[in-house]
């Protein structure tokens, strides 16, 4: 059996794809951490859905044995793969004075490490015939160094320049593309966050279910990488000639007293 692999599954933007390939009936192979999690969504989901193929197992992407032992699983129930959709991330944001080892080792390996590893895994387990996807969320934050964001937008853009350079390498055999959303209001505190900058939150908020699909179109069309919405584009495009340290001057004065961690 050929499955869509959604790392995140349980998460805002995860659901958002679930749901998405749910109804096309796609087989869907989900992970997140906690398997009481993953077995309710896989209930409701069979409960809409009773013809739709669901596995499920529980992995911790910050942890390679937890990795090793997602897909030892797999190839016990003879998985493969044609698409993977690497929607994880931890988006911990606060001067990084503040960070703890634990939690800088936690980020890079969830946003990252995981990433990089659930690709090769899963390029192993693909026919990588030419209609096989590889999908990863970054971010618009992962564009330019962002002061008081800065491990995470390392992060995003790091896994951004390696799917830009694996998809020149599979040219022909699979499609990748990196995604870069701005803000999505997914769980509460994100809501929260994104309602305090106003309208420049308004502005660069989309709907999960809205990113999710325009994703899937990108990659369908094997776009190297896909900005998600007018706002996010025009930002993106009219900030790209200001000079870096100007840029850096105004995001550091913008996310000086904002804090997230919700990891
Ligand atoms: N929301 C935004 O404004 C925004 C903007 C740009 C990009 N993004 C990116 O979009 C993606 C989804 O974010 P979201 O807003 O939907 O947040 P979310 O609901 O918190 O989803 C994050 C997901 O990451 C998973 N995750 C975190 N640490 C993990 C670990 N150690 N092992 C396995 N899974 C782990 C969580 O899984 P469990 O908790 O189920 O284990 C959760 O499902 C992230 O990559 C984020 O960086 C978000």
């Amino acid at each position: 059996m050929n499955y869509t692999l959604i790392t995140g599954a349980c998460g805002g933007l995860g659901g958002a794809f679930v749901r998405l390939l749910a109804e096309r009936g796609e087989p869907l192979f989900l992970t997140g951490r906690e398997e009481m999690r993953l077995q309710t969504l896989a209930e409701n989901l069979h409960a809409e859905h009773p013809e739709l193929q669901i596995e499920y197992f529980p992995c911790d992407l910050a942890d390679g044995r937890s990795r090793s032992r997602f897909f030892a699983y797999a190839d016990r129930v003879n998985a493969r793969f044609s698409r993977l959709i690497y929607v994880a991330g931890a988006d911990v944001q606060k001067g990084f004075e503040k960070y703890t080892e634990e939690k800088l080792v936690m980020q890079t390996r969830v946003n990252f490490e995981g990433a990089v590893s659930f690709t090769r895994a899963v390029m192993a387990r693909s026919d990588l015939d030419g209609s096989t996807q590889f999908l990863a969320v970054g971010s618009v934050s992962g564009l330019y160094p962002m002061p008081y964001f800065a491990l995470y937008s390392a992060t995003k853009k790091a896994l951004w320049q390696f799917y830009a350079a694996l998809r020149v390498e599979l040219i022909g055999r699979a499609k990748v593309t990196c995604v870069l959303p701005g803000a999505i209001p997914t769980r509460d505190d994100v809501k929260e966050y994104i309602k305090k900058q106003g309208l420049w939150g308004k502005l660069a908020a989309l709907p999960p279910e809205k990113v999710a699909a325009k994703s899937l179109e990108a990659v369908q069309k094997n776009r190297r990488s896909v900005t998600v919405g007018f706002w996010n584009k025009m930002m993106r495009l009219f900030t790209a000639p200001i000079p870096l340290s100007l840029k850096m001057k105004f995001i550091a004065k913008k996310w000086k007293k904002t804090e997230k961690d919700a990891f």
